[in-house]
């Protein structure tokens, strides 16, 4: 039997679309035990959903791992403890993916190795900026080439990161429809240089500098515009600190300084909560590790 532990991640980071995620101090736990079929269990975050049948990300992943490499998958008694908050822009999919592909490989005796997991995690999520922070941990920035992925991975110092989530429908399919197909050299420009300097400020502490650069002109007003509260949120927490769209959303992440996050989270909390949309938020700082055994 081994036991994994998976982080939550953050991706874009503002104008880091697709090439930008953050390992969070949040972290699904998931045991695989030898057994004669597969079952699977989870506890916590989406467990009712998750339990309904034994096909979901984490299976589908840690199957494929088998096929890949040529081996029998006889049976594995899968439990997982959840503190990822689903559909929320946080990579719940990601770290599913990543602790199935992890898991399985850890279970053959590695195999495969870093570069391939990553190959076969950004197939399976169609890119790289929740898997790589997963796998490898830290702020990641990634970006797919012909046959590989090339990533940078920066080990950042402690920040005070608040998170609020409301309660409203909202698929990534959702929100990667509503993005424009093509945009202007101006919004490329604009998104281009900020995606560098939010790199910089995140490694160095600098959050006057991530305040004024974590802004971006290809996602996040499309998406914002058809998250009920969204940008009265966002506005919010650009008052504390940083913010973002969280990954699609519809969370919100807001970089702050630690004696503010409890008062950022509750004023953020309440955009939405005055428009009657419930919500969940917490307080958590990067995780310089990514997946890992336990
Ligand atoms: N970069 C992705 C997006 C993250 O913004 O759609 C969510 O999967």
């Amino acid at each position: 039997m081994i036991k994994i532990r998976v982080p939550a991640t953050s991706a874009n980071l503002g104008p880091g679309f697709d090439c930008l995620g953050l390992a969070l101090n949040i972290w699904n736990e998931i045991s695989f035990e030898p057994a004669n079929k597969i079952t699977y269990h989870a506890k916590g975050e989406g467990a009712e959903k998750l339990n309904k049948g034994t096909k979901n990300l984490l299976t589908k992943a840690f199957t494929y791992v088998h096929e890949i490499c040529g081996k029998e998958l006889k049976g594995f008694n899968i439990q997982a403890e959840n503190e990822i908050l689903m559909s929320s822009g946080l990579g719940s999919s990601a770290a599913a993916i990543i602790a199935g592909l992890y898991g399985a490989n850890e279970l053959l005796n590695k195999p495969l190795n870093e570069d391939e997991l990553l190959i076969l995690a950004t197939d399976m999520e169609g890119h790289p900026d929740n898997v790589a922070p997963a796998l490898l941990g830290g702020l990641v920035v990634s970006v797919t080439s012909d046959d590989e992925i090339i990533t940078r991975r920066y080990e950042i110092p402690e920040w005070s990161i608040v998170i609020v989530k409301p309660n409203v429908e909202w698929l990534t399919k959702t929100a990667r429809a509503v993005l424009p197909k093509s945009i202007s050299r101006t919004d490329a420009v604009y998104n281009i240089g900020r995606a560098v300097l939010v790199v910089d400020a995140l490694r160095n502490s600098d959050l006057e500098l991530l305040q004024n650069v974590m802004d971006d002109r290809l996602h996040q007003t499309y998406r914002l515009k058809h998250i009920s509260g969204g940008m009265a949120a966002y506005k919010t927490a650009k008052q504390f600190g940083a913010a973002a769209l969280s990954g699609a959303g519809p969370s919100i992440i807001c970089f702050v300084p630690s004696e503010k996050a409890e008062q950022a989270k509750t004023e953020i909390m309440f955009r939405f909560e005055e428009r009657g949309i419930a919500t969940k938020a917490l307080i958590t700082s990067p995780s310089i590790r990514g997946v890992h055994r336990v």
